[in-house]
């Protein structure tokens, strides 16, 4: 399942780099930092989004921490990602327990219909790789998805942008990613909640939660 797992994701990283957005799946440890809301004691059954779920690695998790009553919808835009995840509830028996609850829809994030239908959602946009305008639908998307008072838990590679802003990008290239940077840490200063470092993951990343404002 790992080698199948790795050798799928690279494949798809190689030929679809700008939507994969990394080397290769998430490890245990930031599965385990992007799903803490689910552990919540206090909760009732809840309809949790995944978006861009690839392989798997952050869906077996969230699998693990589904309860009754709890749905998954998992939304891939890669057909070949979608179709391995979908093979995994069939084959993995950890995950096919539970695949009576998941829901895998492959499509593009930003045609997922509907308004405030979730209670969660965790996300593993590569934000990061795409143009600003892009990064701000797929955002808005996942923010029109969420019912009010509901937590997004994202990733992003830790230091990446800032190290790349560094790395003495110029021009178009730097005013890009400051562009960037204002709005990822602008969002994190309006909802942000506490994020979490996660050293031990290829690459190290920090885990960043965002409170959808409640309605009063
Ligand atoms: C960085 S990978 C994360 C995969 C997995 N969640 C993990 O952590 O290992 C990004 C995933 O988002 C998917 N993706 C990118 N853009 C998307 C979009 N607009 N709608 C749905 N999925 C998308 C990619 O195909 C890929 O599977």
């Amino acid at each position: 399942m790992a080698f199948a797992e790795w050798s799928t994701f690279i494949r798809q990283a190689k030929d679809e780099f700008m939507t994969t957005g990394a080397i290769g799946p998430s490890g245990p440890f930031l599965a385990d930092a992007l799903c803490r809301e689910l552990r919540r004691k206090d909760r009732g059954p809840w309809k949790i989004l995944e978006a861009g779920p690839g392989t798997g690695a952050v869906t077996r998790r969230l699998v693990r921490y589904l309860r009754p009553g709890d749905s998954l919808t998992a939304v891939e835009i890669n057909p070949s990602l979608a179709d391995f995840l979908r093979k995994s509830f069939r084959d993995n028996p950890l995950m096919a327990d539970k695949a009576s609850q998941v829901e895998v829809v492959e499509t593009d994030l930003l045609k997922f219909p509907g308004e405030a239908i979730f209670d969660s959602a965790v996300c593993g946009l590569p934000f990061n790789n795409f143009p600003l305008p892009l990064t701000q639908d797929l955002m808005g998307a996942i923010e029109r998805l969420l019912k009010p008072g509901s937590l997004l838990s994202y990733f992003e590679y830790y230091g990446i942008r800032r190290l790349r802003m560094a790395l003495g990008r110029k021009g178009e290239k730097l005013n890009k990613l400051t562009e960037m940077d204002d709005y990822l840490v602008g969002r994190e200063r309006q909802l942000g909640e506490t994020s979490e470092m996660v050293w031990w993951n290829l690459l190290p990343a920090m885990c960043r939660r965002l409170r959808m404002p409640a309605n009063d």
